[in-house]
């Protein structure tokens, strides 16, 4: 497993996502970071549902756990391990990855 910086942890506001792309040779990966109660969490910036990007259409929070809520049909996601639900059934799983703070810099592992 590769641990590669993608940001410097001052670039991240408390709640406010932030998506970097990590250079894989032959395509870029997005990855959208976000830091909530000083945890940094890193995951797939689109919606596993259908796709709508995270970034604008999520809605960060702690309460319960770190979790994504996305407001196109209100799927909610746990960022801890990428387990999500809708109301009244089981979502598909949004793909999360470890974000590791280390020296000022966000490393994740893929
Ligand atoms: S697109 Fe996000 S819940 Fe449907």
């Amino acid at each position: 497993m590769a641990e590669i910086e993608v940001a410097a942890f001052e670039e991240l506001k408390e709640g406010r996502p932030l998506t970097k792309y990590v250079d894989l040779g032959d395509r870029l990966l997005p990855v959208l970071l976000i830091k909530l109660g000083g945890e940094v969490y890193a995951l797939e910036p689109l919606c596993p549902h259908a796709k709508w990007p995270l970034e604008v259409f999520g809605v960060f929070t702690e309460r319960g756990g770190a979790k994504v809520v996305c407001k196109i049909h209100w799927g909610v996601w746990d960022l801890s391990d990428g387990g999500g639900r809708f109301k009244d059934r089981e979502a598909p799983r949004l793909r999360t990855y470890k974000a590791v703070v280390r020296d000022g810099k966000v490393y994740v592992q893929l």
